[in-house]
């Protein structure tokens, strides 16, 4: 409550549109995800906002579309933007080493066997690494919003993006039940203690390690899910798999509530661009140019044109940048 009152004050200050603080930047794969979220987050630089560019992917090229060695920690890319990478594999790890370890070091040793059950189960389970990558982007989410104006996720492709995004309720499930097991636990305990004639002890640090992790799970869905403070833009190109795979991921976000901001038409094939065959293939485009209107139309959109060349580093972007800053793409 505290953080969105928080956000909000901030939101009005700086007397900003919808969702301005949270972009993630989603799509079918090779799309133009990683070109757009980098060239968005240059833009908002650029205007002088203080920016924090997150890759979630993982296979990074955030990293490497910038030309900076992009990790764990922030990097400096340029004035004003700064660049993470979470490494889902290594961000499970230590998710799992870190919650192991807390439980034990706060449950009775009689009961270690067990949080190492519960662990192993938990890191065997579906969706493991998501969840770390989750908690990750959690903790970003929280920390990053009090030391950044805006924060921009590059995502993997569609599918996994979604899983993440609905993960808050699944967490919120699995934390549920490891409280309430934890509570028939503590009634055990509890009725072991009258027997033997022994008082328990009042405070249950574990109880309450779950708690916190349940909290900053729901306040992180608050953010997620509150169109004033997060927007989800989606990339396509104008082909049929791509417009496909958007449309269903947009169903699926107004479904779990997520805010869509806007749709970034990459890769459209520049008027100048002549001979016969990129005449048929421009007779196609326009049918699929014409299925995104229909499709997107309550959404703002914006064409991208093919660049005679890939899209490399710092200047590679800022054309792309220029571009979405000129029509005022999200937040810009
Ligand atoms: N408008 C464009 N014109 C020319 N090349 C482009 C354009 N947009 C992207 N590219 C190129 O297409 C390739 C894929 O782009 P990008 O890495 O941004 O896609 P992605 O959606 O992030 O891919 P992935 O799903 O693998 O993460 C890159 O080589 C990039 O330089
Ligand atoms: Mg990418």
């Amino acid at each position: 409550m505290l953080l969105t009152l928080f956000g909000k004050k901030k939101e009005i200050k700086r007397g900003g549109s919808k969702g301005e603080k949270i972009a993630f930047f989603g799509g079918k794969g090779g799309v133009g995800k990683t070109t757009c979220s980098a060239s968005y987050a240059v833009a908002l630089a650029r205007r002088g906002h203080k920016t924090l560019l997150v890759s979630t992917d993982p296979a990074h090229s955030v990293g490497d579309l910038l030309e900076v060695k992009a990790g764990s920690d922030p990097v400096g890319a340029a004035e004003n933007l700064w660049v993470r990478e979470i490494d889902p594999a290594q961000a499970s790890r230590r998710y799992l080493e870190e919650v192991k370890g807390n439980l034990k070091g706060l449950a009775a040793p009689g009961l270690w066997q067990e949080v190492e059950r519960q662990m192993d189960f938990a890191a065997d389970s579906p969706g493991a690494d998501e969840a770390a990558l989750f908690d990750d982007m959690v903790s970003i989410i929280l920390s990053a919003e009090s030391e950044y104006d805006r924060i921009v996720f590059d995502t993997a492709p569609t599918g996994h993006t979604l899983r993440l995004l609905s993960l808050p309720e699944l967490m919120g499930v699995w934390v549920e039940g490891m409280l309430a097991r934890r509570e028939k636990t503590r009634e055990l305990h509890r009725m072991l203690h009258n027997v033997a004639g022994v008082s328990e002890d009042p405070k249950d640090r574990v109880h309450e390690l779950l708690e916190r992790r349940k909290n900053r799970f729901a306040s992180a869905r608050e953010r997620l899910l509150n169109p004033d403070v997060t927007s989800f833009h989606f990339v396509l190109n104008p082909e049929r798999l791509s417009i496909l795979e958007s449309a269903k991921a947009m169903d699926l976000l107004k479904k779990y509530g997520v805010p869509v901001g806007g749709v970034i038409v990459n890769r459209v094939l520049p008027d100048e661009a002549d001979g016969a065959f990129l005449a048929r293939r421009k007779e196609r485009e326009k049918v699929y140019l014409e299925e995104i209107g229909k499709r997107f139309a309550d959404l703002p959109k914006i064409r991208i044109p093919l660049q005679p060349e890939d899209i490399r580093g710092l200047s590679g972007v800022a054309a792309v940048a220029e571009r979405l800053e000129a029509e005022g793409f999200g937040s810009l």
